[in-house]
């Protein structure tokens, strides 16, 4: 584990000793930077129903003026070791275990595929019950959201219950058990991914590792359909383009159509989760390179005339050290609770083994102790550890911290 005392130097960096006002996304995610590949920046990335959105943080804040002040108070933040609000983003992890173990998961190298017990809903509640500044709640981590089964559907109603804008990503494959997809549906989730890496069997089922095709495919057309008779649009089919499934990039498109999907996000590429064997072992199997401008232009068009909107996300390089408004935003803004109530840097990363900071039970205190203090003031003079370089512009750094081992 590493922590932020033990942080590795980068090439010196000037940073203001104020950051400038952030003026970027409050997902977390600067504006991405591109080497190699498509340039991402240029494509478009997915985004929520805007309406709906901006409908439900209304109602959040008109509700509770705690929460308005925070909110007030964010957006008038500055990049800075201690900040006067808490976060409004919180990815809680409900779960850390899965029944399948893909090829690029780090869940394949866990005993019998788990890490930790399942989150309690009642430490699930006194999260949300303490941490006044939320509005966005991601209910995912490494791991099967739906094995929580009625505990995971009951935390995204509490959620929900406070106007919470409420997100999760699922492999699909118990949403016909106890009529899940429903349950889905009707819990009012604002957005569900779904993952699907493949669009034969053969490569669906040789990246995700212990699954069916044919019955996910199926749970995926029983939630579309379910959601077409409630007249909503909550899903999304997320792609994790890789070596393995590349070549069926435009495939993917017609198997979107053919499991009623409206949305299709082309992930471009895999993560380490901050773990060396994981840096390199995915850098290998990544298929970044091979995916052009014009694949992804083109892949816009062939939605458009299926009826379905087509986006981007970069999973790695996405941040900078040239100025404190290019450096990651998590540590200033988002938060992730891991399912053993751990708080970990982002979602990428979402294991406390890999890095650790501090006690969710005493996240308040946590949020502007010693340990955030200096991984902000690492962030600002460019100091990244190792487990987040991978989000940065590999030009940042010296070759002797090149994460990949050319
Ligand atoms: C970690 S899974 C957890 C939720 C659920 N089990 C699922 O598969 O959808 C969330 C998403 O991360 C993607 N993913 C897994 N390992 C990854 C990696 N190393 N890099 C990038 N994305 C990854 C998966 O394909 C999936 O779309
Ligand atoms: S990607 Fe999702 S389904 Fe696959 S092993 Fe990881 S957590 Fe499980």
């Amino acid at each position: 584990m590493h922590s932020p005392k033990e942080l590795t130097p980068m090439a010196p960096v000037e940073t203001p000793a104020i950051a400038p006002r952030l003026l970027q996304s409050e997902q977390g995610d600067a504006a991405p930077i591109s080497n190699g590949g498509p340039k991402v920046a240029k494509l478009p990335v997915p985004q929520p129903l805007a309406f709906d959105f901006y409908w439900n943080r209304f109602l959040a804040l008109a509700t509770s003026p705690r929460k308005l002040l925070n909110y007030i108070k964010f957006r008038n933040r500055t990049r800075t070791p201690i900040v006067d609000y808490l976060p409004i983003i919180f990815d809680v992890e409900p779960i850390s275990r899965c029944n399948f173990h893909c090829t690029m998961c780090q869940v394949s190298d866990w005993p019998k595929y788990q890490r930790a017990a399942d989150l309690p809903i009642e430490e699930f509640k006194k999260i949300i019950d303490s941490q006044y500044g939320l509005l966005e709640v991601k209910l995912q981590g490494y791991g099967e959201p739906t094995l929580a089964r009625d505990a995971f559907f009951e935390m995204v109603k509490y959620a929900r219950k406070h106007h919470l804008w409420v997100r999760t990503t699922t492999n699909a494959s118990l949403l016909h058990l106890n009529g899940n997809y429903k349950k889905m549906i009707d819990s009012g989730i604002n957005e569900v991914q779904i993952s699907i890496d493949g669009a034969t069997k053969e490569i669906f089922e040789k990246i995700r590792r212990g699954s069916k095709f044919e019955q996910v495919i199926e749970n995926c057309k029983l939630i579309n359909e379910y959601s077409n008779k409630k007249r909503v649009v909550r899903t999304r089919m997320w792609s994790t383009i890789q070596r393995e499934n590349v070549h069926e990039f435009f495939d993917l498109l017609q198997l979107a159509k053919d499991a009623g999907f409206k949305r299709l996000t082309y992930s471009l590429n895999l993560h380490g989760m901050g773990q060396e064997k994981w840096v390199n072992q995915n850098h290998t199997i990544s298929a970044l390179e091979c995916v052009t401008d014009d694949m992804c232009h083109e892949a816009i068009k062939r939605g458009k005339t299926l009826g379905i909107d087509v986006t981007f996300w970069k999973a790695t390089e996405k941040y900078s050290t040239s100025s404190a408004k290019t450096v990651c935003a998590w540590p200033f803004e988002r938060i992730f609770v891991s399912s053993d109530l751990r708080i970990v840097p982002c979602c990428l990363i979402s294991n406390p083994q890999t890095a650790d900071l501090g006690d969710a039970r005493n996240f308040t205190a946590e949020w502007n102790g010693p340990v955030f203090q200096e991984f902000r003031k690492a962030h600002l003079e460019g100091r990244i550890p190792y487990y987040c370089q991978e989000c940065y512009d590999k030009n940042d750094q010296p070759s002797s911290l090149k994460i990949v081992q050319q």
